[in-house]
C-alpha cells in the first residue's frame, strides 16, 4: 500500500543488510509516521508486546522475522547449544501475546525449517528466506480475500443501485494489521478500485482505538469514504438501515467457525444478527487454529494494562505531532482490560479466505482446506 505515494509493506529487510529488519511502527500513526530497525530478539519481542507492530498476519511476519534474527544471533553457539537457544528464543517470543495464533504459527513454522538444515549458518539462511515467504504469502493472501470479497460487495451495489455500499469494520483489520492489503478492508479496496462506491463506518475501538487511529489514516491514505463512529454506535445504525455490511478480521479463528477478535466484535455480530446485516470475517489460512473446537471456552484471552484504559493519549495542539497522556478514569477506581472476545460461529455469516468464501462451519472450512481433515 502507498504511504504519501510511496509503496510500503509493514515489515521488510533491506537486500543488502544482514541481522536486522524494519517496521513500521504503528505507535505514532496517524500524527507521525517511523520506521524503526529491529536488531535483536529482545527488540522483537518488546515491539510485538508493546504494539509497535499490531494485527494478526502483521505479528506473524514480524514473528518470523524475529526468529531470523534469533538463528543469525545464536549462529555463534556450537551444535546442541544453537538447538536450547533457538527453542528458549522462540519460547520468549511466542509469550508476547497470546491470542493471535499467526505469532505461534510463523515460530514453529521457522522453528521446523532452522532445525532441519544440516549446519548452523545454513539455518541462518534458510530463516531469512522462510521470513520473506512467509512476509510474500501473507501479502498475496491478503490480495486474493479481496479478490474473494469484492463480489459479495459488488451485489449488494447491484441491489442498491445509486448509493454507496456502508460497510461496518471495528479495529484495524487493514494492511497495517497485515504485510500488506489487509483482510476485512482487502474486498473494500478492491471494490472502490473497480469503481464500486463504498462507504465505511469505522469503529473508533477503545481501548486502543485502532479504528480511529489506524484505519481511518489507511482509508485516508487510499481515499475510501469513510465516517468514525464510537464503539456503541453500530447497534443504532444498523436498526436504521445505515449499515449493509459487516466486515471484520480475527486473530485466531477456530476450525470449527469460532471467531476471536477485538473486544467489542462479538456485540457487533449480535446487533447484526438481530438486524439482518450480513457479518462477514475476512482470514488468510494462517489465522486458522486446526487445534481448537470450542472457541469460546479455548482461546486464550489476552488481558492487556489497566493503563491502556484508564489513560489516553493524543495531540493536544491540532497542527504539532507529538501526543500528550491525560487520565479519563476516576482515581482509584479498578479497571480491566480484556483485549479480544468471541463471535460464536451461529453468528457469523461467511468467512472470506484466499482460497474463496466459506460457511462458519467444520464441514465448509474443512472442504476449503483439505489438508487439515484428520
Ligand atoms: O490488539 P491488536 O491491535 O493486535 O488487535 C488485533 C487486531 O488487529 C484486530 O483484532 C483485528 O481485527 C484482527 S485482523 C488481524
Amino acid at each position: 500500500m502507498k504511504v504519501n505515494g510511496r509503496p510500503y509493506r509493514t515489515v521488510w529487510m533491506d537486500d543488502e543488510s544482514t541481522g536486522e529488519f524494519k517496521i513500521i511502527d504503528q505507535r505514532w500513526l496517524p500524527f507521525r509516521f517511523e520506521v524503526e530497525t529491529i536488531r535483536t530478539t529482545e527488540e522483537a519481542a518488546a515491539a510485538i508486546k508493546d504494539m509497535h507492530v499490531r494485527g494478526a498476519g502483521c505479528i506473524g511476519a514480524v514473528a518470523a522475522h524475529a526468529m531470523y534474527i534469533a538463528a543469525f544471533e545464536s549462529e555463534k553457539s556450537a551444535g546442541k547449544i544453537f538447538e536450547e537457544e533457538l527453542r528458549q528464543k522462540a519460547d520468549f517470543l511466542a509469550s508476547t501475546r497470546p491470542t493471535a495464533v499467526n505469532l505461534q504459527w510463523a515460530i514453529s513454522r521457522q522453528l521446523d525449517e532452522i532445525l532441519s538444515q544440516d549446519s548452523i549458518s545454513d539455518g541462518a539462511k534458510k530463516a531469512r528466506s522462510v521470513a520473506q515467504q512467509i512476509a510474500d504469502e501473507d501479502a498475496e493472501w491478503c490480495n486474493r480475500i479481496g479478490q474473494h470479497g469484492k463480489p459479495i460487495i459488488e451485489d449488494l451495489a447491484k441491489k442498491n443501485p445509486g448509493r454507496p455500499i456502508n460497510i461496518l469494520t471495528h479495529c484495524n483489520a487493514g494492511w497495517l494489521a497485515f504485510v500488506d492489503h489487509g483482510s476485512a478492508t482487502a474486498p473494500i479496496y478492491a471494490a472502490h478500485d473497480a469503481g464500486i462506491p463504498v462507504h465505511v463506518w469505522v469503529d473508533e475501538t477503545r481501548p486502543r482505538n485502532q479504528g480511529a487511529r489506524l484505519t481511518a489514516w489507511e482509508l485516508n491514505q487510499h481515499g475510501v469514504p469513510h465516517t468514525v463512529i464510537v464503539d456503541n454506535t453500530g447497534g443504532h445504525l444498523m436498526q436504521n438501515g445505515m449499515v449493509d455490511l459487516v466486515i471484520t478480521g480475527t486473530d485466531r479463528t477456530t476450525y470449527t467457525g469460532d471467531v476471536a477478535n477485538k473486544i467489542g466484535t462479538y456485540l457487533k455480530a449480535l446487533a447484526a444478527k438481530d438486524n439482518e446485516v450480513p457479518f462477514y470475517v475476512a482470514l488468510p489460512s494462517s489465522t486458522f487454529d486446526w487445534q481448537i473446537r470450542d472457541g469460546v471456552k479455548e482461546i486464550p484471552i489476552e488481558k492487556r494494562d489497566g493503563d491502556e484504559v484508564s489513560m489516553m493519549s493524543g495531540l493536544s495542539d491540532r497542527s504539532g505531532d507529538r501526543e500528550t497522556e491525560v487520565a479519563i478514569v476516576s482515581p482509584g477506581s479498578e479497571v480491566a482490560n480484556y483485549a479480544f472476545d468471541v463471535t460464536p460461529s451461529r453468528l457469523v455469516t461467511g468467512l472470506i479466505t484466499e482460497r474463496g468464501v466459506c460457511d462458519a462451519n467444520e464441514t465448509s472450512i474443512l472442504n476449503l482446506f483439505p489438508e487439515h481433515k484428520k
